[in-house]
């Protein structure tokens, strides 16, 4: 039996991905500050993205989920941030027009700064230190002072997720996002694309399609301008997350207020453990990674335990096995969840399944395996009855050069120019557009070749 659910319930359950912290008493007092700084989200808008995921489950609209793999400290620019804001609006504009659904917007933006790492550890030249966890945690170079965890950085990463988060509603709000900006359309990739009829008609009958409601309505849809975005991040750091887990006035339960949607990490959704335990508790919309070595029963127990009450809008799973795996891993899953009839939303993060090393050391992933993992998830959802909500990826809205394949045809020669994620290899502008543009094709119902 479960003993009742606390904030702190978590430090009670064996925990995986712990940082070990030398100083534990400046820990503390960083969290008793972190407690009392005003929240970044608010419960209104937490429990409207949960109405909205409660209608993606439905098949009603569709879940746009991307950013970074990890944010960086140094990255909290305004470049950076109003690029990614873009990349993102502009797929969800392509993703309206090919799902015929409204799209919501997640980013894995203010909060994504602590990663979960496969090895504690890390050795060059016969030197062991920790490894680098994010910089929420600890930072990148290989030096002692750069590799321990410091608890100020905590209050660094909250103020960012902050800054980060007021430039984000300010844009938004000062109607950054203009379809009728030509600039927001020039996408000079198009050229080289093998599809480039195919991408330009897409492109020309979203233009189209606004002009057209412009015609109906006799004046400018001033509203396109003003767009949503909610945040996500990995709830990886338990100390940092409860900190901001409140109780707010006239509503039941307890809401995490760093971020309107967070989930959990495959390497720590063990159902007896430490997250699975935190998230129980918190009425956040929440999402759990699926990799292949989930089981059905794992699964169905997975979902008793964060929706006991088969709430739509609740819980969302992200599956990511690699375009190799998914026909063989995603059947049952999907099989066991519909005989059990819970309510899910399905979410295919076709990233994480497919890294690969090259000969010189260079992770990175291949536009084609990103794709074929899509389109295999939404072939396979749509022959078992049942509905692909959203897509999930790792993307920046710059002319980084991380993932090889695309319209520009990046080579592993290409990955020197201009690799700079610290953790994973994200799309870069011109990659995720073309996502987007594939994915439309797919999803609007068009042959695939
Ligand atoms: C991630 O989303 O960056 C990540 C680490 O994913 P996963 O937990 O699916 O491996
Ligand atoms: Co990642």
């Amino acid at each position: 039996m479960n003993e009742p659910w606390t904030p702190a319930s978590w430090r009670k359950k064996p925990i995986t991905q712990q940082v070990v912290y030398p100083d534990r008493d400046a820990l503390e007092k960083v969290l008793d500050s972190l407690a009392q700084l005003p929240p970044l989200v608010t419960s209104w808008e937490v429990e409207t993205l949960k109405r909205q995921l409660a209608e993606a489950t439905r098949g009603e609209r569709f879940l746009l989920q991307g950013g970074d793999c990890a944010e960086s400290f140094r990255d909290c620019r305004s470049d950076p941030i109003a690029s990614k804001l873009k990349i993102l609006l502009m797929m969800s504009i392509i993703l309206v027009y090919g799902t015929k659904r409204q799209v919501t917007r997640v980013g894995r933006f203010a909060g994504q700064y602590a990663k979960p790492r496969s090895s504690d550890k890390e050795t060059r030249d016969g030197v062991t230190l920790p490894s680098y966890r994010g910089d929420l945690v600890n930072r990148n170079d290989f030096t002692v002072e750069d590799r321990t965890p410091d608890p100020t950085l905590l209050l660094r990463g909250y103020e960012r997720a902050a800054l980060t988060l007021n430039f984000i509603r300010s844009l938004v709000q000062g109607g950054f996002a203009d379809f009728h900006h030509p600039d927001l359309w020039d996408v000079d990739f198009v050229n080289f694309a093998e599809r480039s009829d195919d991408y330009r008609r897409i492109m020309n009958a979203v233009g189209d399609s606004i002009r057209f409601m412009e015609t109906i309505a006799g004046r400018k849809l001033t509203e396109l301008n003003r767009v949503e975005f909610f945040t996500s991040h990995e709830g990886l750091h338990l100390d940092y997350e409860q900190a901001q887990t409140r109780k707010v006035p006239r509503r039941t339960g307890w809401y995490n207020l760093n971020t309107h949607l967070p989930w959990i990490g495959e390497r720590t959704r063990a159902v007896d453990g430490a997250h699975v335990e935190y998230f129980r508790g918190i009425v956040n919309p929440i999402g759990v990674k699926v990799g292949p070595s989930m089981e059905p029963q794992e699964l169905l127990d997975l979902t008793a335990v964060l929706n006991p009450d088969n709430e739509p809008g609740r819980l969302m799973l992200i599956h990511r096995f690699g375009a190799g795996n998914i026909d063989a891993c995603l059947p049952p899953l999907v099989d066991a969840v519909s005989r059990a009839d819970r309510t899910v939303l399905w979410c295919c993060d076709p990233m994480h399944g497919n890294m690969i090393t090259t000969e010189t050391g260079i992770k990175t992933r291949s536009f084609d395996d990103i794709l074929s993992e899509l389109d295999q998830a939404f072939d396979i959802h749509e022959r078992s009855g049942s509905v692909l909500g959203g897509v999930h990826f790792e993307l920046t809205g710059e002319d980084v050069t991380e993932c090889i394949g695309g319209a520009r045809g990046l080579q592993e020669a290409d990955l020197a120019r201009a690799y700079r994620s610290d953790i994973d290899p994200r799309l870069n502008y011109e990659q995720a557009l073309e996502m987007a543009l594939l994915i439309a094709r797919h999803t609007i119902g068009e042959p695939k070749k």
